[in-house]
């Protein structure tokens, strides 16, 4: 799988913008500003959609014009050519394969990318959403049906919150949304919990271990924590606790329970004893961003598996923010797939790779 070609007219900074990409190692070089972000956010957007920055489309239109493409020449998991577009407006995108429109799940199958960004180096410490979105960036990359139940269940988790901030609902209307919710809910939980189960497999040779909290957390006690997981079992349970909470809820006026409060602890080996512990709370900031790196490998490795094919890789500015322990690992990760990476400068060992050099207007 990979990126050919790139081709961007009226994004971000960009009037018009034209590169070939080979499948090795390219390195984005230029000052502060010029864009190298930008690119890579280009190409991240042909992977999934969506901007790794917040903000809606309109972010991404350049300054004064109405309308941003974004074109990606591509060879998808079969080694096949197709070129896919995606055009930005204010409020709207729209997706494009081989020039005619198309939907967004024929789009989102062609091509994928995984994002390394310097927010990911905080994964272990930070708060409990980036754990989130690790695993569900993985599950929306591999399956069009787990971000399809994502989304509905954020719409649905939305209604429930503005009906319980009202406070003066039915109670019959509460009955719908509890079992939408625990319905919705519980195909997040199931696909969650075997994400890590084979996460976990490729993470035990790297000394690591991945813990998963899901919200209730009766449900692991519960269902037994080695179990199979039948997602009919499991929004029973998320109904029968969702009954139990009822009144808490109404006294805050939000859902407490829920995929949307699940959590993640990262393990790691720290000493001799061989024993895997809670890096958050022993690991140094070194060991840390080690295990993020590990963590990036096992992504790549699972979804090699599950697409057939290896994603590309896109790195902006990690780099610099790593200690040699880390690149020394990262580096021979870069030559496993096509590997797209922004710095200031072209970094050591990686001075045999591509350069596309920006420089200010
Ligand atoms: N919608 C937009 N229209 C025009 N310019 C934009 C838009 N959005 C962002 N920019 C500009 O794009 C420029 C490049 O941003 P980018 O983040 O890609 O830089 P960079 O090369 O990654 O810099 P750094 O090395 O500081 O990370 C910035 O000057 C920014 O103001
Ligand atoms: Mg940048």
């Amino acid at each position: 799988m990979q990126l050919n070609a790139l081709r961007l007219h009226n994004f971000r900074n960009f009037g018009t913008f034209v590169a070939n990409f080979d499948s090795k190692i390219t390195v984005l070089v230029g000052p502060n500003g010029t864009g190298k972000s930008n690119l890579l956010e280009a190409i991240h957007l042909l992977s999934s959609g969506n901007s790794f920055r917040p903000g809606g489309s309109r972010y991404l239109v350049r300054f004064g014009e109405t309308k941003a493409v974004v074109e990606g020449g591509i060879s998808d998991s079969q080694g096949l050519k197709v070129k896919i577009s995606m055009v930005l407006q204010r409020s709207s995108k729209q997706y494009l394969v081989n020039g005619k429109v198309s939907d967004q799940e024929d789009f989102l199958s062609r091509f994928q990318g995984v994002a390394f960004l310097p927010r990911h180096l905080n994964i272990i410490t930070g708060n409990p959403g980036l754990r989130r979105k690790l695993l569900d960036d993985v599950l929306s990359g591999v399956s069009f049906a787990y971000l399809a139940t994502l989304s509905r269940y954020r719409q649905v988790l939305r209604q429930r919150n503005r009906l319980l901030s009202r406070r003066n609902f039915r109670g019959a209307e509460m009955v719908y949304w509890n079992e939408e919710l625990a319905n919705l809910g519980a195909g997040i939980l199931v696909e969650r919990r075997k994400l890590v189960a084979g996460f976990n497999k490729l993470l035990r040779s790297l000394r690591m271990r991945l813990d998963y909290y899901p919200s209730p957390r009766v449900i692991g006690r519960e269902l037994g924590l080695e179990s199979e997981w039948n997602p009919l079992t499991v929004a029973k349970y998320i109904i029968q606790k969702l009954e139990q909470t009822a009144e808490r809820e109404r006294e805050l006026g939000f859902t407490i329970i829920g995929p949307q409060r699940d959590d993640l602890k990262v393990m790691g080996q720290m000493d001799q004893t061989g024993e895997l512990r809670d890096l958050s709370l022993y690991g140094s900031r070194g060991q840390q961003r080690l295990a993020v790196v590990h963590l990036k490998s096992a992504q790549l490795s699972w979804l090699e598996s599950e697409l057939g094919a290896r994603p590309a890789l896109l790195l902006d500015d990690v780099f610099s923010e790593l200690d040699s322990l880390a690149r020394a690992e990262l580096i021979p990760l870069f030559s496993k797939q096509q590997t797209i990476v922004t710095a200031l400068e072209v970094p050591d060992g990686l001075k045999d790779s591509t350069v596309i050099q920006l420089a200010r207007e």
